[in-house]
């Protein structure tokens, strides 16, 4: 998730995109840059790290005049934070800046190399700029090029482009990702969100797939991706700029609970081949050879991330029948792990910095074992010092609480082993197009999930007022149970503990009463009954019962006191469902007791010290 900004107009056009970059920072943050078209130059400012590198640059004697420039904050997911990756791109003439991933950069790379074009970046984006450069050199204009290009990307994006061939005018376009456009009486304005344009304008226009825009001084025309005239209405915006960088949500927890449909998609996109059913993963840089001859896997994470890991376990003992262990990073790092040269060790995080798992990575690595990171910050600590990469693509995580990041981290451990299932064998290209299937119907079904949030909420208002909870999941959803335990205390302060259902009987049980919610996950899995007996147990016990089904289950109808279903998909699938419903009850009952969800109390997001 980068931002992007633009303007064409009467007014000095570097503050305004200054200005605008930096509501956009929230979107991405790990490099900066603007491109001016002044007296028939392209003038571009690049720099790595926060806006504020870039302002450095600007004020230090280098600053540019024009009317007409674009401009770029990234997140970075082909190829790590630098100022050669930083945006906008140049090929020729024209100059580009682009939000989203295109899947297929790698073949059109080549071709365009082998075409004579040479790369500066690491970026999938400079191919669209090398693309569009080649389309107007054979004689197009600068829209007709954008819509033949558009044919050629797999992928999802939103660009902005301008060219020297075609002064005072920006070209716009997207696919999957969202680009708002806006006119004042000064000029035309573009972005990839409303943030930005609501210091100018609030009538815009959301610019819909396919779509190109053609933006000048005092008009704003849009063709639809057959080159035909559309007119899309105006909406006018009433949110304030805080509300809009919050997408119109009231805080980013609940923002990114809903991005979760999107990142699915993102982390899975452009990494399965659907013909052969394999998981295709170029950043693991790890031969088949490898792969096939590690004895065991580790997973070394913490908190939620530890979570995500250890629902890897299940998945790869399952779907792989690989040995693998799962540990905390701030146990593994002091124990004396049996962990031996050519062992695959997988450390996943959100930011990269967590400093138990890079303590662990080390000392796995220290040992002779391959380290491979799931992560979500490009170019953090733990994905350079990695020997190989998986990206979860969330783009910046900004409430303290995570979730899309869990999300992420499920997925790029679904393809992870689905990957090793081909390569040993284990799956056959039928089985892997299969899991290929499922998994891209989730998006799908978190979307239904998120529909209910209603009903979710009703529950969340009936107990926010406890004090201690319990959520009891067996196999695979026994880790779920932790995270939904985990979300509730760090962000409503309520104590809650999660726990295999099978254990209750060792001990917990002696807590309950009618004043401790139980949280029931009972998927319709073969571990059904079993899930069904602990319930009675509490029920047995008058405490309240809020029970997660599969949708269809109304076994439990009269016997919960509340039932939310999730879709009916396989056990190995039901975590990422559960975890979304889970994550709603505690946001609405951190809510309901008025609380920051946010920024919780004692919190960091990185944490970056033991
Ligand atoms: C929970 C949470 C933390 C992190 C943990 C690891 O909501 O945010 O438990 O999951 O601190 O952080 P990363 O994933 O950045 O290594």
């Amino acid at each position: 998730m980068c931002g992007i900004i633009g303007y064409v107009g009467r007014e000095s056009v570097v503050p305004i995109l200054l200005a605008g970059l930096q509501r956009l920072e929230y979107r991405g943050y790990d490099s900066a840059g603007i491109a001016i078209q002044h007296h028939g130059c392209l003038e571009i400012r690049r720099s790595e790290g926060k806006l504020s590198n870039l302002e450095a640059v600007l004020n230090n004697g280098d600053f540019v005049e024009g009317r007409t420039g674009i401009g770029h904050t990234r997140w970075a997911t082909h190829g790590r934070p630098s100022e050669q990756n930083a945006h906008p791109h140049r090929s020729g003439d024209l100059v580009l800046v682009h939000n989203g991933i295109i899947e297929n950069f790698l073949v059109l790379r080549h071709r365009l190399e082998s075409e004579g074009y040479r790369f500066e970046s690491e970026t999938d984006t400079e191919v669209i700029a090398h693309l569009l450069s080649s389309a107007v050199k054979r004689g197009g204009r600068l829209d007709e090029a954008v819509r033949q290009v558009a044919h050629d990307l797999h992928g999802s994006y939103a660009i902005a482009v301008m060219s020297l061939t075609e002064p005072g005018r920006i070209v716009v376009s997207r696919s999957g990702c969202p680009l708002v456009i806006g006119l004042n009486g000064t000029g035309a304005f573009l972005a990839s969100d409303v943030t930005p344009l609501l210091a100018h304008t609030r009538e815009v226009v959301y610019l819909e797939d396919g779509d190109i825009g053609i933006l000048e001084e005092s008009e704003i025309h849009i063709l639809d991706s057959d080159g035909q005239s559309k007119t899309i209405p105006a909406e006018t915006i009433h949110w304030d700029a805080e509300a809009a960088e919050k997408g119109g949500y009231p805080n980013f927890m609940m923002k990114e609970i809903h991005e979760q449909p999107q990142v699915i998609m993102d982390t899975l996109r452009g990494r399965f081949d659907y013909e052969t059913g394999e998981a295709d993963l170029p950043d693991l840089s790890m031969t088949k050879e490898e792969l096939l001859s590690a004895k065991r896997f580790w997973i070394v994470a913490c908190g939620t991330s530890w979570h995500a890991g250890l629902v890897g376990k299940y998945l790869f003992e399952e779907m792989v029948r690989r040995p693998i262990q799962v540990d905390i990073g701030s146990e593994f790092r002091y124990r004396e792990p049996m962990i031996q040269q050519g062992d695959v060790f997988i450390a996943i995080s959100q930011s990269g910095e967590t400093a138990d798992t890079l303590a662990a990575a080390r000392e796995a690595k220290r040992r002779g074992a391959r380290v491979l990171a799931i992560v979500n910050a490009v170019g953090s600590t733990l994905a350079r010092e990695a020997d190989g990469v998986i990206y979860t693509r969330c783009g910046p995580e900004i409430s303290v609480a995570s979730t899309k990041a869990f999300t992420g981290q499920v997925i790029a451990l679904y393809l992870l082993v689905l990957h090793v299932g081909r390569v040993n064998d284990v799956l056959s290209a039928e089985e892997g197009r299969w899991w290929l299937d499922h998994f891209l119907m989730l998006p799908g079904h978190v979307e239904h999930i998120l529909k209910q949030e209603s009903a979710i909420e009703s529950i969340a208002n009936q107990y926010a007022h406890m004090n201690n909870f319990l959520y009891l999941g067996r196999g695979i959803n026994y880790p779920i149970a932790l995270e939904g335990a985990l979300k509730l205390k760090e962000i409503s302060y309520i104590h809650a503990e999660g726990y295999a259902a099978g254990e209750m009987k060792h001990g917990p049980i002696a807590l309950i009463d009618k004043e401790m919610p139980v949280v029931v996950l009972s998927p319709k899995d073969r571990l059904y009954e079993k899930s069904v007996s602990n319930l009675m147990e509490v029920r047995a016990r008058s405490a309240p019962v809020i029970a997660f089904v599969s949708e269809g289950d109304h076994a439990l109808d009269k016997v919960a006191d509340h039932v939310f279903a999730i879709p009916d998909v396989h056990p190995l699938l039901t975590p990422i469902l559960f975890t979304v419903g889970l994550q709603l009850l505690a946001y609405h009952i951190a809510i309901q007791r008025g609380l920051d969800v946010d920024r919780p109390r004692n919190l960091a997001k990185s944490v970056t010290v033991e």
